[in-house]
């Protein structure tokens, strides 16, 4: 039996980003002008911390400007949107990104609804999603983690047309612009969810499964429990990276590693895209925590015809389809 390929998403997205940091430069030698994002973090959330520093670190790697804006948590979504505002109007910022979740006391849709339509980068403005989910019609800019996933089958030589997709998952940020991408693309697609009952068969059905199952876990052995999450703080605790005195939100699915999706839930041949990243205690690492996807790689790679690893997959590329749409969005100002 031959084994899957593994999808190097890393290098893909470093292909891109080299792409881009030449484009880059000749925009700026066309035009004199340097493409900038806002990457706006809310709040202090570990991951959303982490994601943030490397989307804000990328952007400089291939030479466009980042304006950092970091936020406390107490402030109110009329302060947030009051920043938004600015932003919108500042001539310089080409993309604005805010970082999600937000705080518990906004509404995410009143935040989303005040960034430019021609600076929402992330393609997440409702306007934006409404004209990706209708025929015919194209968003300014699609969204990331959604438009990595179809980057990452064509650029491995994987058709989509006349395919079966099946999606887990129907959030706003992947599952559901997913499959209007794919239903763009011309494949059948099925997007299943918790409720599905004998979801099995279906991805068994899939000559392309798209895996975001995302905090709401398919499977209840991959629930979070408070035990394992108290676990994880004190292992950091006790390793001495965080201060006893001061309140973490540490705002991450922690859960004990059971991967969801099976090798037998596979169509032979099928390619595999994950983008589930679920942290699981694993004090061997430098931040008390690694990402694991929602699919067990090594029951699927036996299985599959492609498949993403996590991290290392739809990660990487997701920050590159970020770059990709602030230079699109800089390009189309100019042009
Ligand atoms: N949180 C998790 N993924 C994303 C993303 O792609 N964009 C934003 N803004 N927030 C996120």
């Amino acid at each position: 039996e031959k084994k899957a390929c593994i999808i190097d998403g890393k290098a893909i997205a470093q292909t891109i980003r080299s792409e881009i940091t030449t484009e880059v430069k000749l925009l700026s030698e066309k035009y004199g002008m340097v493409p900038g994002l806002a990457v706006v973090l809310v709040g202090s959330r570990k991951d959303s911390q982490s994601y943030v520093n490397l989307k804000r670190k990328a952007c400089v790697e291939v030479g466009i400007k980042s304006f950092n804006v970091d936020i406390p948590e107490q402030v109110s979504e009329a302060e947030l949107i009051a920043k938004v505002h600015e932003l919108n109007a500042n001539p310089d910022v080409h993309g604005i990104l805010v970082q999600l979740p937000l705080p518990s006391h906004m509404v995410e849709e009143n935040v989303m609804n005040e960034i430019s339509i021609e600076k929402d980068v992330d393609g997440l403005h409702p306007m934006n999603i409404g004209k990706l989910a209708m025929k015919g019609r194209d968003p300014l800019f699609q969204p990331c983690g959604p438009k990595a996933c179809l980057e990452l089958l064509s650029r491995s030589g994987i058709s989509v047309k006349g395919k079966r997709a099946v999606v887990i998952g129907r959030s706003n940020i992947v599952g559901l612009p997913v499959s209007l991408l794919l239903l763009k693309a011309d494949a059948t697609v099925t997007i299943i969810n918790s409720h599905t009952p004998g979801l099995e068969s279906i991805i068994r059905e899939a000559d392309i499964v798209i895996s975001a199952a995302g905090k709401a876990h398919l499977n209840a052995t991959f629930l979070i429990s408070d035990v394992c999450m108290a676990y994880v703080v004190l292992l950091l605790l006790l390793s001495e990276r965080v201060d006893e005195n001061k309140t973490y939100n540490i705002g991450m699915a922690y859960s004990k590693h059971k991967p969801s999706i099976k090798g037998d839930w596979i169509k032979p041949g099928a390619a595999v895209i994950d983008v589930g990243t679920n942290a699981v205690a694993d004090p061997s690492h430098r931040t008390g925590y690694r990402p694991v996807g929602d699919v067990d790689f090594d029951q699927v790679c036996e299985v599959a015809g492609w498949v993403t690893p996590v991290p290392g997959g739809v990660g990487p590329m997701t920050i590159a389809m970020l770059l990709r749409n602030t230079f699109d969005g800089a390009k189309r100002k100019m042009e």
